[in-house]
């Protein structure tokens, strides 16, 4: 540090003490400026640059820093009969994590009262490296072939002409895509607008696999269950809040846990043999269904506290990237074809959203030894040479030094695969079944706020497109379909009524529109 430095100084990034951060260089004071100003060009194009690309969906969220605490047993077995993951092996095991919530379709900064799932994106600091558990509040989704993905999306992002999401398009796409209905249901009551972060539930929604050190794997879906309780939102409630607030859930959130309030959720997990179950009237590997809790029971292997919030939101919680890919050591993939699309999508994103070092940013970095063959690339700040003597060799095998292989800790999980390439649909679509279930299930009020919000949404839509979805909610519960019917038919007599009142107004020379 130079004499006329102490430890609070401005500085460039190129270490120059700033002594002037109020003036530009000017010819005289009236300017015109100079480009050889080098701190102010070195300022100004970094503003430049602070925006990184959005996320293209789940672009507004919230983290939170915490830990995992192992209970160290499945129920009254031992866990390693299904995992060897370490992280869950031993009772009382903390593992560090970072946890990013979020709402999907919309921009950074928009409303947290939307209409709209809400991720729940779990990064877990374990001493085998880094395991993402990218899942939402839900429990299932709306589309089970990846190759739908990109349209889903933009038939709830925006117009492409007007920029405003447009309920025709939602419905348009959904009309067409039966296996949805168990989502819309969901959607469309108060679980589509949880009250907060807090107070909501977190899934894995795909299904997974755990490996034991046999290499025997079981079939598993992951639970967040939160103490806090569970909280939704009527469509009123939402419109109130958003008046007022629209980053309720961020300040909630954030606000708890400054107050040492911290929130917490009990994993669970339900556990299937690996094979495709014929007995089930759906496929496991399907994302749209619900496993029964009554036929598969939630077994609690461990809780999750966030304790400490991020300190600086860009660095943490804009920069993190989570994938389905990130598995440890006893934690596989199912042959769920959309966890296989999705694996693929979220580091291919991140290498263009936040750059191909993405991975070295002390967020997304695991908290333990990093040791690779890979160099170079946009904004590398450092080479993962590990602790090898060697810098010469960045390739391996070598008998010059360099980095060598890991010992394998249990057998290799191998499991069979054969069949011709086709693209076909799976066999045991069932798309209405679990829906209508769900929609037996809600409460009245639950029950009550679905069908308006269907109606309100629906009514506006092509008659063929209302025509479609009416059939497809019959064919969920004869109850639901009749109740959206008739609630599309006193839609259109209110409208046409108003219609009729302000031609009326008109004709009778009421102009409404002037002062
Ligand atoms: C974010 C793709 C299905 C949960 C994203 C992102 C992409 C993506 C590209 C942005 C990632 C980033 O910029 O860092 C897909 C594809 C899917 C799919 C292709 C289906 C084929 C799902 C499902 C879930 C889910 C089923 C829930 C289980 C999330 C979450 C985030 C996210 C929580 C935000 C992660 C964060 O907080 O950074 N997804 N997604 N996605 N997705 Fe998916």
């Amino acid at each position: 540090m130079s004499s006329n430095e102490s430890n609070d100084t401005l500085t460039n990034r190129q270490g120059h003490p700033v002594t002037d951060n109020q003036n530009v260089r000017t010819v005289g004071n009236r300017g015109p400026t100079t480009l050889e100003n080098y701190d102010f060009l070195e300022k100004i194009s970094h503003f430049d640059r602070e925006r990184i690309p959005e996320r293209v969906v789940h672009a507004r969220g919230a983290g939170a820093h915490g830990y995992f605490e192992a209970y160290g047993s499945f129920g009254e077995e031992a866990i390693s009969k299904y995992t060897r993951a370490k992280l869950f092996q031993e009772k009382g095991k903390q593992t560090p994590v970072f946890v990013r919530f979020s709402s999907v379709i919309h921009g950074g900064h928009s409303p947290e009262t939307l209409r709209d799932p809400r991720g729940f994106a779990v990064k877990f600091y374990t001493e085998d490296g880094n395991w993402d558990l990218v899942g939402n509040n839900l429990k299932i989704f709306f589309i089970r072939d990846p190759l739908k993905f990109p349209d889903l999306v933009h038939a709830f992002k925006p117009d492409p002409v007007t920029n405003i999401q447009d309920s025709e398009r939602i419905f348009d796409f959904i009309s067409q895509t039966p296996e949805a209905m168990h989502m819309i249901t969901f959607l469309f009551s108060p679980w589509g607008i949880p009250a907060n972060y807090r107070e909501m539930q977190g899934s894995g929604v795909n299904t997974y696999k755990w490996v034991n050190k046999d290499g025997e794997a079981v079939l598993v879906k992951y639970h967040f269950e939160p103490k806090q309780g569970i909280k939704n939102l009527l469509q009123k409630e939402a419109d109130e809040i958003q008046g007022k607030n629209f980053n309720h859930g961020t300040q909630d959130l954030y606000e708890a846990i400054e107050r040492g309030d911290y929130p917490e959720w009990e994993m669970f997990v339900q556990i299937l043999s690996d094979d495709d179950h014929p007995e089930l009237d759906f496929d496991p590997l399907d994302p749209t269904k619900i496993w029964p809790k009554d036929q598969i029971p939630w077994v609690p292997v461990g809780k999750m506290v966030l304790d400490k919030n991020p300190t600086n939101y860009f660095a943490e919680v804009e920069q993190a990237a989570f994938g389905t890919g990130v598995l440890v050591d006893g934690l596989d993939f199912s042959d769920d074809k959309l966890l296989q699309g999705r694996t693929y999508s979220y580091s291919d994103t991140q290498r263009y959203r936040v750059g191909s070092n993405y991975l070295q940013l002390p967020i997304n970095s695991p908290k333990k030894h990093v040791a690779t063959n890979q160099r170079d690339g946009q904004m590398e700040y450092k080479v993962d040479m590990g602790k090898q003597q060697n810098p010469h060799v960045n390739y391996e095998p070598s008998i010059l030094g360099g980095l060598k292989e890991a010992k394998q800790d249990g057998k290799d999980h191998q499991p069979h695969v054969e069949g011709k390439l086709v693209r076909q649909k799976i066999d045991r679509e069932n798309n209405f079944k679990q829906a209508g279930e769900t929609y037996r299930e809600f409460s009245d009020l639950e029950r009550d706020e679905l069908i308006m919000n269907i109606v309100e949404n629906l009514k506006k839509c092509h008659q063929e497109i209302k025509d479609t979805m009416v059939d497809m909610f019959y064919k969920c519960d004869e109850d639901y379909g009749k109740r959206v019917e008739q609630g599309l038919k006193n839609a259109k007599m209110t409208d046409t009524k108003a219609e009729s009142a302000v031609k009326q107004a008109e004709n009778e020379g009421h102009s409404t529109d002037s002062y």
